[in-house]
């Protein structure tokens, strides 16, 4: 007894000191061998030094409070890079050490995995390299990964009314991330996704080279426009091919309960919305909410939209299309693209631009999301059937985002994000709350769960797809980041985000990573006999 305590004892004491002298010869790798040209002390993060300094730096980017518990695997130290060179000394004594590298830019990855893993790990931290360089002139922008999207709208609309870019809608996604896993915005139906928008690229390869397209080739350029960043470098920055938005955009937003024919406009809409004219894009909401008048839930069905035109054109448009909708002109409001963008994330018109380049930690709550595809319009019985699940359920919401446009034109092996032509729309699961622990975590992870299964039978199938950047762990987590992982164990998820562009992205990875250094729960495997 007194035996096993003290040797319990010494084995919990030495791996202390082991972690302990890890940190410490991983700290002298990165400011004596590595040899950054540019002095890197000042921007690593340890928590043994000043844990409160480490603790601030690692919570700034905790975008969902599932992971910011005290119960969730801490990193073994954060490098906040300046400079090229400390991305480069962060790779060459990640392999050195063996130590996993998260890169992480926004830090919104739905299920955190660029500041969480399984094993012990050091975060790459790109948030202070968030140059963004716009010319009007070209219509281009070079933008470094760790600028947020609030940011790229701004410096564009700061030099042009008449130029945006077709990327998402909450502000302070990072770009490192969104661009790197395919990103798509409002303006998809017109521009395709953001990926359908990049011209070059910067890269910290496996080697600690700095590659731009022309040396990484287009293989590597191809991958790294979708296929998730992470799974083959560290992407230093994007150059992004501005789009032309008119002076004044027209947006609405129009809500229906279920006793006000939600059912009907659903239906009507699963039949218009990826075939209207491709200025107009129109995303559809389900939630459910107390009717005012009984106090009884009901169902609401929203219809969020953004018009690249004056009002005139989109009533005219909205009469011809969708008339059951019955949208007034008092519903539609004319204004600028930037400040769409703000209407588009419940930030009120008006607001000054400037709240767009905030990237404090206000409003994050617990969150949960899922994704699907939704090919065949659900029937009116099937509609019925989920509304009324969501009465049971009532937390998870649903929203839709219509394809078709220019989303359908661009063939699904160019970029690979594979979800093109013959979608309707993707489907997001939703599912946000405030209260801390597992169990609360739990109970709603099980409702978006339920939620997911009730929609079986009305989305994609062989493989029900989804959609990488709305990261599910639910779908195939991969347990084995050995360099030995399979191709099978990758194509769980792997087929379900890439479908027949999974096996290019493996060939692709195995040839500029062998040793699958830059690895996660859901990270592109390399094939055993490529080596
Ligand atoms: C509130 C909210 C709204 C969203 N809205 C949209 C939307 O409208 N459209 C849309 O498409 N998506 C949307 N998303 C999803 C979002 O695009 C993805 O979560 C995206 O990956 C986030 O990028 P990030 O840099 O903030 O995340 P991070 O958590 O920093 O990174 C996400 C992944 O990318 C990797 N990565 C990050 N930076 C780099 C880099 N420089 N080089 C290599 N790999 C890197 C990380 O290691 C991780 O695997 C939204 C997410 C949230 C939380
Ligand atoms: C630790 O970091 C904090 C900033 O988070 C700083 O205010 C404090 O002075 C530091 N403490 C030491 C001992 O360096
Ligand atoms: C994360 O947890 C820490 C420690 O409990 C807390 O101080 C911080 O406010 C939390 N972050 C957010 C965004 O709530
Ligand atoms: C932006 O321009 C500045 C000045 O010309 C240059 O030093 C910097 O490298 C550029 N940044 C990017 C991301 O291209
Ligand atoms: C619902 O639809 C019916 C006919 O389909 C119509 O008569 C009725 O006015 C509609 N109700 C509302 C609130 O739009
Ligand atoms: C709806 O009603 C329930 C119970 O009456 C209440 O707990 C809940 O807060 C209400 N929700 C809203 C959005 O008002
Ligand atoms: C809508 O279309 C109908 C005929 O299709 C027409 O009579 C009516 O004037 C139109 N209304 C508007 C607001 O355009
Ligand atoms: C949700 O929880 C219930 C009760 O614990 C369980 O029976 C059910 O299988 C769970 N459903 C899902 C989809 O996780």
């Amino acid at each position: 007894m007194r035996n096993s305590t003290i040797c319990f004892g010494s084995f919990f004491l030495s791996t202390i000191l082991l972690i302990v002298s890890a940190d410490e010869s991983f700290q002298k790798c990165l400011e004596n061998e590595a040899l950054p040209s540019q002095p890197i002390s000042q921007v690593i993060y340890i928590p043994q030094n000043n844990i409160s300094a480490f603790s601030s730096v690692l919570q700034n980017y905790v975008k969902n409070l599932r992971f910011n518990e005290s119960t969730t695997r801490k990193p073994e130290l954060i490098i906040t890079a300046l400079h090229v060179s400390h991305i480069q000394a962060a790779v060459i004594c990640s392999k050195k050490h063996g130590l996993q590298m998260k890169i992480r830019s926004g830090g919104h990855d739905y299920e955190g995995i660029s500041y969480v893993s399984t094993g012990p790990f050091f975060i790459l931290d790109m948030f202070n390299l968030r140059a963004i360089n716009v010319s009007i002139e070209d219509e281009t922008a070079w933008v470094q990964t760790g600028a947020i999207l609030g940011e790229v709208y701004y410096r564009i609309a700061e030099k042009s009314n008449v130029h945006g870019f077709p990327a998402g809608v909450c502000p302070t996604v990072g770009v490192g991330g969104h661009i790197s896993g395919g990103g798509y915005g409002n303006m998809l139906r017109k521009f395709g996704l953001t990926i359908d928008n990049i011209l070059d690229a910067e890269i910290i390869d496996a080697k600690g080279r700095l590659l731009d397209r022309k040396s990484m080739g287009e293989d590597l350029f191809w991958a790294i426009s979708g296929g998730g960043g992470a799974s083959f470098g560290v992407v230093l920055s994007y150059k992004i091919k501005l789009v032309r938005v008119p002076e004044i955009v027209t947006v609405f937003r129009v809500g229906r309960t279920y006793e006000q024919n939600a059912t009907d406009l659903a239906y009507k809409w699963q039949r218009i919305a990826d075939k209207l004219d491709d200025d107009l894009f129109i995303r559809m909401i389900f939630d459910v909410i107390n009717n005012t008048q009984t106090g009884d839930r009901t169902n609401r069905v929203q219809f969020l939209a953004l018009f690249l035109g004056d009002s005139d054109r989109l009533l005219s448009i909205m009469n011809q299309s969708f008339p059951e909708l019955g949208l007034q002109r008092s519903d539609c409001i004319e204004t600028s693209w930037l400040q769409s963008v703000l209407y588009f994330t419940n930030i009120p018109l008006g607001t000054e631009p400037e709240i767009l380049l905030r990237r404090g930690t206000q409003g994050v709550t617990y969150l949960k999301r899922k994704s699907d595809y939704l090919e065949e319009p659900m029937s009116k019985e099937g509609l019925e059937f989920i509304f009324k699940k969501m009465i049971e359920l009532v937390r998870p919401s649903m929203v839709f985002n219509p394809y078709g446009g220019k989303m359908a034109e661009i063939p699904s092996h160019a970029k690979p994000f594979p979800h093109r032509a013959g979608n309707i729309a993707k489907i997001q699961y939703a599912a946000n709350w405030n209260e801390a622990g597992t169990e609360f975590a739990n109970f709603y992870l099980n409702l978006t769960n339920q939620l997911f299964d009730y929609m079986t039978p009305y989305v994609s199938k062989n493989p029900r797809e989804a959609f990488l950047n709305y990261r599910d762990l639910d779908i195939g987590i991969n347990q084995n980041e050995s360099p030995e992982r399979s191709f099978i164990e990758g194509a769980v998820y792997g087929v379900k985000y890439f479908k027949e562009n999974y096996p290019r992205l493996v060939k692709i990875k195995t040839k500029v990573d062998p040793h699958n250094l830059f690895r996660n729960e859901q990270s592109i495997p390399v094939f055993p006999f490529g080596k």
